[in-house]
């Protein structure tokens, strides 16, 4: 079985200023520039991409943004297109609860948003998770399913070593972690889902990160787990020392089969 290099991603959120943005990707190139058996993407508010950019140019770390809209360009106001991101970021953020809990994004949305970013070459990380109501009703596989079908619904093939993230909205910014074996269990049934779609190969080289309250102290046992391929980060990826912990710690638990 060919291994996955796992992925951990820095999702900043609507937080820091330019000047708070760009000590941060200092701190952050300074301690993991050239880090090894991990891949690092950092996500900063689109205003400061270009700055992140410029920073992480030559280093090992990648930037990503955390949504772009499908279309290339026209009157959207207030909008990114996600072409507009090509020499800027590698990695797209395509789907966050946030993108569909606060600002209505459909499966259908984020579908177009997945197929445009692939169709550009960019790499989307596909975030998909249950609400709380729905892990209790029992019905987390149906959701999934819907989220990660509708994702994929125009895709014919996804390229080598594609990246999911499985964030319960539950967990996000709650500092309720989902067990390891919960995250585990429910990734093993993403990957499936992959496999159904895709086949065996195409599952098996998918990465699929665990995202929700991520942590320096909870990240080494997630880790671990064998389907568990990273993480997406919110609050801790804005303090550069936890984040790079994390990091480490997922480069060196060898989870990935
Ligand atoms: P959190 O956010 O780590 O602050 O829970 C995770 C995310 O939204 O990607």
């Amino acid at each position: 079985m060919a291994a996955r290099t796992p992925i951990v991603g820095g999702n900043w959120k609507m937080h820091l200023d330019r000047a708070g943005a760009r000590d941060l990707l200092r701190e952050l190139r300074a301690e993991l520039d050239g880090v090894e058996g991990v891949e690092v993407v950092i996500c900063p508010p689109a205003p400061w991409l270009g700055d992140a950019a410029d920073a992480l140019d030559g280093t090992s770390l990648h930037v990503g943004a955390q949504n772009a809209y499908w279309l290339p360009h026209g009157a959207y106001t207030g909008e990114v297109g996600a072409a507009m991101l090509i020499g800027t970021a590698r990695y797209v953020l395509v789907g966050h609860s946030e993108r569909r809990h606060v600002f209505g994004e459909t499966n259908e949305d984020t579908g177009r948003k997945l197929s445009a970013v692939l169709e550009l070459g960019l790499l989307p990380i596909l975030a998909v998770g249950e609400l709380q109501a729905e892990r209790e009703a029992g019905t987390t596989r149906e959701v999934l399913r819907e989220q990660v079908d509708a994702a994929l619904s125009d895709v014919d093939r996804l390229p080598e070593g594609f990246v999911i993230a499985y964030e319960p909205v539950w967990a996000i910014g709650t500092g309720l972690t989902a067990t390891p074996e919960i995250a585990q269990s429910t990734i093993a049934d993403v990957r499936a889902m992959v496999a159904d779609r895709f086949g065996e190969a195409t599952a098996e080289s998918c990465r699929i990160q665990y995202g929700g309250s991520v942590n320096a102290d909870n990240v080494g046992d997630l880790a671990a787990q064998p389907d568990i391929d990273g993480a997406l980060v919110g609050g801790a990826s804005l303090d550069a020392s936890a984040f790079a912990t994390i990091c480490r710690a997922v480069a060196g638990a060898g989870g990935a089969s």
